[in-house]
């Protein structure tokens, strides 16, 4: 379906979301990924565009967004971070709604691997992967950055952690391992962390409400930086 820019929070400012788990190569026909299903991605970029901004959503899932959405499409964490270093001097909100995989194979086989007669385990070798948003905190000017923190346990502390570890300018609490909530779920239940500001708690709502707060309080908290 088509949708057009509309006006709101976000008028006229560059937005780069990203969505889904990252896919890792093993061989040609094998991946490690994780359960994100890019549904808050795809949420937070059509509230987005709602709300006046110029949306780019880099995503793993292989779906179209919305026409009026710019798409790219990438698989692992590696492209993910290229498409994001690409187009980071001119974005206004960088917003990490994706779950990049922590770790990749070493190596990536050329071909199909196969069992070995009598073969009864496999040991696979994986290296770090980079940590895109910690490394946007870096190297960041004016530019308003969000990320998520999946969790089961220990939510706040562990988001809070977050918030200052990968000098993000927000942090979204998001309880993975909670009942219809989170990693594959149509609704979501969320904190949102700020370093200078009391944590705002979201309840349960399908992740198309859930988004269109965020982008609320995302440009709210963007434009008071300006
Ligand atoms: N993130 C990232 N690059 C990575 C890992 C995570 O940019 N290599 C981003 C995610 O997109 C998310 C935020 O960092 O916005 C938090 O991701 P999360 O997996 O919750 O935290 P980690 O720092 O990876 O810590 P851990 O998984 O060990 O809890
Ligand atoms: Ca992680």
């Amino acid at each position: 379906y088509v949708l057009s820019r509309g006006q709101g929070v976000l008028q006229d400012t560059q937005v780069v979301i990203t969505a889904g788990g990252t896919k890792e190569a093993i061989d040609p026909v094998r991946e490690l990924t994780n359960r994100s299903s890019g549904k808050m991605g795809y949420a937070l970029a059509v509230a987005a565009l709602a709300a006046g901004a110029n949306v780019t959503l880099i995503s793993t899932t292989g779906q179209l967004p919305a026409f009026g959405i710019n798409y790219i499409p990438v698989a692992d964490a590696r492209e993910m971070q290229q498409a994001l270093t690409d187009h980071f001097d001119t974005t206004d909100i960088v917003i990490m709604a994706a779950a990049v995989a922590d770790w990749r194979p070493r190596a990536v086989a050329q071909e199909k691997l196969k069992k070995q007669p009598g073969q009864e385990t496999w040991h696979l070798d994986l290296v770090r992967n980079p940590d895109i948003l910690a490394h946007l905190g870096t190297i960041k000017t004016h530019q308003f950055l969000v990320g998520f923190a999946a969790e089961t346990q220990d939510l706040l502390a562990n988001a809070t952690k977050k918030l200052s570890s990968k000098r993000a300018d927000m942090l979204v609490a998001n309880n993975v391992g909670g009942d219809g909530v989170g990693f594959g779920a149509d609704n979501n239940a969320v904190t949102v962390l700020q370093p200078d500001a009391a944590p705002i708690s979201l309840s349960k709502a399908p992740k198309t409400e859930i988004a269109v707060q965020l982008i609320n309080i995302i440009g709210r908290a963007q434009s008071a930086q300006q």
